[in-house]
């Protein structure tokens, strides 16, 4: 799709990876409404971006119906006042790298909230009023293709997510809409607690930029990417898990007692703050 021009509605705009996709978009002649519960970061940003007065910004918390409703609401306004909306990109989302016997029900339920069910929702309120052609991109994780100690409930919400793009695309078919799924690795935001940055030293995982990670997205949208893993050996551990899981299996294991040393290291550092 042309981004020039176009105009996406953008969650999580004032996270790490959110803001320098806005960026990016915006300096490539895109505009956005930029979504996020708190105004003063959505205003920051806004400020920041090229073309201010082509962007909004829009309060709402995705992970409640309210927050859903505040979304739909804002897009038939739109069409109503004969302003196209071209694309969502679904970005907002959290994790928290723990044992699952130590989360409690709450946390579990709010992480499948908004990475999971929260993008499901808004992908069935927005998909008819995106004017075609039209996109919906949804930003996943390595950990929707690889199983991870200490991210069980995230990589079954991320893994959920990839297999929805994949059947929604599906459905869409000959309609105008896209849907497509964008995996990025780990990145360098506040995602990431300090024990979750030890560990990807300690194992020599590599670290991207939100800026590389937005590059991505600019060219999955352009392209029309189906489905995108960003970084080497990560897209290969993802192809190797679905056909030798046991391969992969055995690499982790390896991995077990470092794993549970930042685990516990992270548990530590919450019950500090
Ligand atoms: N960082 C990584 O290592 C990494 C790796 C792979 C994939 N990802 C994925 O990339 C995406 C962006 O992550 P990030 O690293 O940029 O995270 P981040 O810096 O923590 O930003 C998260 C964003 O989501 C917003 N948000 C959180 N809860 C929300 C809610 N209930 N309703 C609306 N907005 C909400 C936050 O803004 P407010 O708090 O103001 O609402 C913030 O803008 C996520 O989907 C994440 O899973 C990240």
């Amino acid at each position: 799709m042309k981004i020039q021009d176009s105009h996406f509605i953008l969650t999580g705009a004032s996270g790490g990876i959110g803001r320098a996709i806005a960026m990016q978009l915006a300096s490539a002649g895109a505009s956005l409404t930029l979504v996020g519960r708190r105004l003063e970061p959505l205003e920051t940003l806004l400020q920041s971006l090229n073309h201010q007065e082509n962007h909004r910004v829009l309060v709402a918390d995705i992970a409640s119906a309210e927050g859903i409703a505040t979304i739909t609401d804002y897009a038939r306004q739109a069409i109503v006042e004969q302003r196209r909306i071209n694309g969502l990109i679904n970005n907002a989302g959290c994790n928290d790298f723990a044992l699952l016997s130590s989360k409690q029900p709450h946390q579990i339920e709010q992480e499948i909230r908004l990475n999971l069910l929260a993008p499901i929702m808004l992908c069935q309120s927005l998909v008819d009023l995106l004017s075609q052609p039209g996109v919906i991109l949804n930003i996943g994780s390595t950990f929707g293709s690889i199983g991870y100690p200490g991210y069980t409930t995230y990589c079954a919400a991320k893994a959920g997510l990839h297999r929805f793009t994949e059947a929604l695309d599906r459905e869409l078919n000959g309609s105008g809409i896209r849907a497509l799924y964008l995996a990025p690795r780990a990145t360098d935001t506040a995602l990431n607690s300090h024990a979750v940055n030890q560990l990807n030293h300690q194992l020599g995982n590599a670290i991207d930029s939100p800026e590389y990670v937005a590059k991505h997205v600019q060219a999955v949208l352009e392209k029309e990417i189906s489905a995108k893993w960003i970084g080497w050996p990560e897209k290969l551990f993802a192809r190797i898990n679905q056909i030798f899981p046991n391969m992969v299996s055995t690499g982790i294991h390896k991995q077990h007692t470092i794993i549970h040393q930042y685990i516990h290291k992270m548990s530590q550092e919450r019950r500090c703050e």
